[in-house]
């Protein structure tokens, strides 16, 4: 049998997201939905699935790039009308096709797998992924008989009352042999509550014309469907909850798991506590003994072990062990922090590096610079990085003295060991061991206050 096609249906207008952007593109745990299904069906053995692509289809097209084959439903006439659209790339396949909607943010390539795997085992022309809600509405029933055999999927607009009640509903995937799937698709027509050509009807058809019709009954969330933002809410929340869940196992305290927010590849070692309201997305990893307060959004970034961070935002940054970050760092792109650092209140680095044991305690701003092992920098110290045209790189040596609120003016190289006394405005390059000192001479004028007081000036 030749390998499995897929074919997920993205046309529809999602009318009930009130969006410009297409219902696809719509972010579940930071990925669009359209994604994970596509990872999904990936997962589970497609080469490149075949998208069905309609309203707004420029947006989802341009997503998609590469990453499937692309078929365009001019008029949103129906699930059953979309897969049609498809039917040229099937039309020779010998083998099962899987359907999917690419509104269904939480199925996964393990569930999709075993749809297949059941198919083929009870020689079946088709299998439903079907599934209890607690509240059905919107969603197609699974007509039985008494013997438990499929008749026919109803949707809930053309249901009788009786109908209604069933509380198996149809998923919206199927594992389909192409060939029947085609001949009844085919066959379609319009004749009921919405004027569309379902492909729910196909199932009625393949029972009719003797062919072997199951189902698979799943937990609910894998199937759920987001058709507006109240469920995009919830499909977020449940995906929340599982990626919480998997942490809190593996060995991390989240003093407040509903307000721990964490994107599914992110890594985070044992023993790491979360405080409320992180947001840890992208390909971070947290190493063990961690502790990451309130408030910390941490985006795509390394953290090496027993590292605090207290309500900093990093992004694509790296931090070595046992450092002290913010409270109110910034570290942009390109920061590389060593180990026993201290990044401390409102400072800012960016495409810069700070050697082991040096710190940056207060109120700095690091760009594009190099700073090497145990220098400590004062308070205030800037590194002015751009001339309003071009930027330009400074270096700062090991175990150098940089004090308070000096400008570094860069291109500028302190060498190892030098001393800068505060306020200072660094032009020229620095030699290591030296004491650079470049402030106008004071001058005290004794009394002066006191006279101009008197005299009713100040
Ligand atoms: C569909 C099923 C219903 C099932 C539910 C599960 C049909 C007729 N009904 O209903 O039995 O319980 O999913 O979520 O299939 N689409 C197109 N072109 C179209 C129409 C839809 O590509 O002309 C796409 C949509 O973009 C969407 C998917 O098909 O991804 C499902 O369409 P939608 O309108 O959401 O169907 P439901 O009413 O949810
Ligand atoms: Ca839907």
């Amino acid at each position: 049998m030749e390998h499995t096609m897929f074919v997920i249906m993205a046309a529809g207008e999602g009318k009930r997201m009130k969006s410009d952007m297409a219902k696809v593109l719509h972010q579940v745990g930071g990925k669009p939905m359209i994604e994970r299904v596509i990872t999904a069906a990936n997962n589970a053995g497609a080469v490149k699935p075949i998208v069905v692509v309609g309203a707004h289809r420029e947006q989802v097209m341009e997503y998609l790039g590469e990453d499937a084959t692309i078929c365009i439903q001019q008029q949103q006439l129906g699930t059953g009308h979309a897969v049609q659209m498809a039917a040229e790339h099937l039309k020779d396949h010998d083998g099962y096709t899987v359907i999917l909607a690419g509104d269904m943010p939480l199925i996964d390539g393990g569930t999709l797998k075993q749809l297949q795997q059941q198919a083929q085992s009870e020689n079946a022309a088709a299998i439903v992924l079907t599934t209890r809600m607690d509240d059905p509405t919107g969603y197609g029933r699974m007509v039985k008989d008494e013997r438990g055999n499929v008749l026919k999927i109803v949707e809930e607009k053309d249901a009788t009352a009786k109908e209604q009640e069933i509380e198996e509903v149809n998923s919206s995937v199927y594992c389909i042999r192409t060939q029947p799937l085609l001949a009844c698709l085919d066959e379609l027509d319009n004749d009921n509550a919405q004027g569309e050509y379902y492909l729910t009807d196909c199932i009625a058809m393949l029972v009719a014309k003797g062919y072997k019709v199951g189902t698979w009954m799943v937990p609910s969330y894998l199937c759920m469907g987001v058709n507006d933002r109240l469920q995009l809410a919830q499909a977020e929340r449940i995906l929340k909850r599982m990626v919480n869940e998997t942490h809190l196992m593996n060995g991390v305290t989240m003093l407040d798991p509903n307000t721990a927010y964490i994107g599914e590849d992110v890594t985070i070692g044992k023993d790491v506590i979360l405080h409320p309201n992180v947001c840890i997305m992208g390909d971070s990893v947290i190493e063990k003994g961690c502790v990451i307060g309130a408030g910390s959004q941490i985006h795509n970034s390394i953290i090496g072990p027993n590292t605090m961070v207290e309500s900093a935002v990093m992004h694509e940054a790296t931090v070595g062990a046992n450092c002290n970050i913010g409270p109110y760092a910034y570290l942009r792109p390109d920061s590389v922090v060593g180990d026993n650092c201290k990044v401390g209140a409102y400072t800012e680095m960016k495409n810069a590096s700070l050697g082991n044991g040096s710190k940056l305690p207060h109120l700095s701003y690091a760009g594009d610079c190099d700073i090497g092992e145990n220098t400590n920098i004062g308070c205030g110290v800037v590194f002015v990085n751009y001339n309003g045209m071009h930027k330009y790189r400074s270096t700062v040596g090991d175990s150098c003295f940089i004090g308070s609120n000096v400008n570094l003016v860069a291109p500028v190289h302190v060498g190892d060991g030098a001393f800068v006394a505060a306020g200072t405005t660094v032009t020229e390059d620095v030699e290591a061991g030296a004491l650079c000192i470049g402030r106008s001479k004071q001058v005290v004028k004794p009394g002066w206050a006191d006279e101009k007081r008197k005299k009713g000036q100040l």
